[in-house]
């Protein structure tokens, strides 16, 4: 493989060996020196039109623990603000030598535009409202380490699904790992057509809390809501929130999630993000070892990761 550009690039036995080999990267995480000299030698730059914290973050770390060099393209700080293309702008960037470009864009489709233009691995790392695919790959894995595995398990996607690409994303992912996904949101917050989707769909959360083993919250949007689709914010978190009261409604081994950033007090109650049975933070951890995987099988020099000694010759 490649790119990874889309959750369907992987496949259920693509998903499944992803998430293998994220456990040897777990384990790495957990040394003494958590570095491995896996990608010496190769850079990865990541190009960001779009703010972003963890997945950033995320990718810059993993990127660096396999001890790859790593370069940091920020559009505020660059020539698109000079009025560059971002074909010329990709192209300049090839030209001084990538291996492997980690794209965020506000359009939908940009990532496959820029594979088309590049010899470099290219990984999506959020496109407009379309895929986030590492974000799948690491809330599967989450749901794996807390439950076990996804066959059979009935989760709710809650919130924002219209504008949200981790929404589109993990369908994908958690269908193809055998769970059944109900979508639950107010009509206004649905994408216009949900045909080939492989959900449910419901409008009440106190209906759904009950007989969920998870409950994935998405963060309400703003930036790209072009319209009212909400009478307010309060309301919304009457109806949709996961307030302490229906949080106290989980089964026992349910778990939440979010994919960050929160708005807290909004989609999800404070006192519930901090709950045991939240599993956000763990995410995040889990972010690191995922992409590591994801660089490591695209751009991977076929070390074997087993003979990682623990501390890093490389460095
Ligand atoms: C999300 C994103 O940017 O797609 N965050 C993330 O990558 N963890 C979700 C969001 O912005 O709400």
């Amino acid at each position: 493989m490649k790119h990874l550009l889309s959750v369907e690039d992987l496949g259920a036995d693509g998903l499944d060996d992803m998430l293998r080999v994220t456990d040897s990267f777990v384990e790495v995480g957990e040394r003494a020196i958590p570095k491995v000299p896996a990608l010496r030698g190769k850079t990865v730059v990541s190009l960001f039109y779009e703010d972003s914290t963890r997945t950033r973050l995320s990718f810059e770390t993993a990127a660096k623990r396999l001890s790859a060099d790593t370069m940091n393209f920020s559009v505020s700080t660059s020539s698109v603000k000079k009025g560059e293309s971002l074909r010329d702008t990709v192209e300049t960037i090839e030209a001084m030598g990538v291996d492997a470009i980690i794209v965020r864009h506000s359009s939908s489709g940009v990532p496959w535009q820029v594979a088309s233009w590049v010899d470099a691995s290219v990984i999506n790392a959020g496109d407009g409202w379309h895929e986030h695919p590492t974000q799948a790959l690491l809330d599967c894995y989450t749901i794996r380490q807390a439950r076990g595995s996804l066959e059979g398990l009935r989760i709710a996607i809650v919130g924002d699904i219209k504008h949200s690409r981790v929404a589109r994303s993990d369908v994908l992912a958690f269908t193809l790992l055998g769970a059944s996904v109900v979508l639950v949101a107010p009509p206004t917050l649905l994408p216009p057509s949900l045909e080939g989707w492989p959900v449910e769909v419901s409008h009440d959360l106190d209906e759904v809390v009950p007989k969920a083993d998870v409950v994935y919250l998405l963060r309400m949007q703003k930036e790209r809501m072009t319209e009212a689709l909400l009478p307010s914010l309060r309301e919304y978190t009457a109806r949709y929130g996961l307030t302490v009261s229906r949080a106290a409604q989980l089964q026992e081994s349910a778990i939440v999630m979010h994919p960050g950033p929160m708005n807290r007090g909004v989609e999800i109650a404070a006192e519930v993000a901090d709950l045991p049975r939240s599993v956000i933070t763990q995410q995040v951890r889990n972010g690191v070892a995922v992409r590591m995987a994801v660089l490591y099988m695209l751009l991977g020099s076929g070390v074997d990761l087993t003979h990682g000694s623990g501390t890093d010759r490389a460095a």
